[in-house]
């Protein structure tokens, strides 16, 4: 390939689109079903057949799909990634029509992002990212269930390899619908807890926690984590919650818990980019600054915070898949 062809290929956004095209019209999952042929997939998909063709000509051009003969499609194993219940999340990010649009298009305030260090979802948006995630409840309930999807990364192994014996109560700190918490107190049926979370959150948080049969033994608390935290906790949790802040904001958070910890303790869970997607680890960390303002951060950076919180000890332990945990006390 030539330095052209490959700039070409860079800054090409045709393809990141037609993908998603493809996902919001489930072309991947109507050529699996059989709907192959360019008229059949255009009745099926609600999709002008010209526009269809130019849209499937460019996505067996990138090898997303292939076109064994004139006119009829099939998948390759690129697009058949996506199928399948547990790439439900992806399909879901990927639909150009739902909030996860709304999202990457905040990387089109990199530069603004790159000038200050701030979010540039409000210079896309017109409003800052947690102002529109209290206010529209599609954006929130979809990153909601990002998250709990995601919590099989941390949840069984922060509740089962994690000492609990000398806790009693937990409160998980931005734990969204509390899919954390859930997995916790399952696991180990001597605590109770609760989930603090911005007071939108409530309505599907109480709703998880009473589905997962817990309503006796957790509790919502409606709140901001850059003020007071509530205290009568033996175990403060912060759980994936850092990388959405810049250094300044974390540490706020950080030392609001250092705050009401006393005797007991603060656990900072994260996934670290594993040795699988260390590669792309420069693109979570942009993601992280041109949505929200935050940063991706290693092992060292969380230890230094909890020292500059007013934590005196910092333990961690590491897991394969980049799970670390950072246990704080006074
Ligand atoms: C990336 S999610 C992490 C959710 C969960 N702890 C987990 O591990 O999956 C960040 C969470 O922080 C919450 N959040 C954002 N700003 C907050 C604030 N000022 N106070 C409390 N929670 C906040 C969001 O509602 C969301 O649930």
């Amino acid at each position: 390939m030539t330095a052209q062809d490959e700039l070409a290929k860079m800054i090409d956004l045709a393809t990141p689109f037609a993908v998603r095209a493809a996902v919001t019209l489930h072309l991947p999952e109507l050529i699996d079903g059989g709907t192959a042929r360019l008229d059949a997939l255009a009745g099926a998909a609600g999709a002008d057949p010209d526009s269809l063709r130019r849209l499937l000509n460019h996505l067996t051009s990138i090898g997303f799909l292939a076109e064994p003969q004139p006119g009829t499609y099939a998948l390759t194993d690129v697009s058949r990634v996506l199928l399948g219940d547990d790439h439900g999340a992806a399909r879901r990010w990927l639909d150009i029509e739902g909030p996860g649009t709304k999202m990457d298009l905040a990387y089109a305030g990199m530069a603004h992002s790159v000038r200050t260090g701030e979010s540039a979802y409000a210079t896309v948006h017109g409003v800052p990212f947690w102002d529109d995630y209290g206010a529209d409840e599609e954006l929130r309930l979809f990153f909601g269930r990002v998250m709990a999807v995601h919590a099989w990364q941390t949840g069984p192994v922060v509740a089962t390899e994690c000492d609990w014996s000398s806790t009693r109560r937990v409160l998980d700190v931005g734990g969204g619908t509390g899919a954390l918490l859930i997995e916790v107190l399952g696991a180990n049926p001597h605590l109770t807890g609760a989930v603090l979370d911005l007071p939108p959150v409530e309505p599907e948080a109480t709703t998880a926690l009473k589905e997962a049969g817990l309503e006796d033994r957790a509790a919502f608390v409606p709140g901001s984590f850059f003020d007071p935290l509530p205290t009568g906790y033996d175990t403060y949790v912060i759980s994936r919650v850092l990388t959405d802040w810049s250094d300044e904001d974390a540490l706020r958070i950080m030392t609001r818990a250092a705050e009401v910890v006393g005797t007991g303790r603060l656990l900072v869970v994260e996934v670290l980019a594993g040795r699988e997607h260390a590669k792309n680890n420069s693109s979570f960390d942009l993601q992280s600054l041109t949505l929200l303002g935050g940063r991706e951060r290693t092992e060292e950076d969380f230890t230094a915070l909890a020292r500059r919180a007013g934590f005196s000890t910092a333990t961690t332990r590491r897991w394969d898949g980049g799970l670390l945990v950072v246990e704080c006390g006074l």
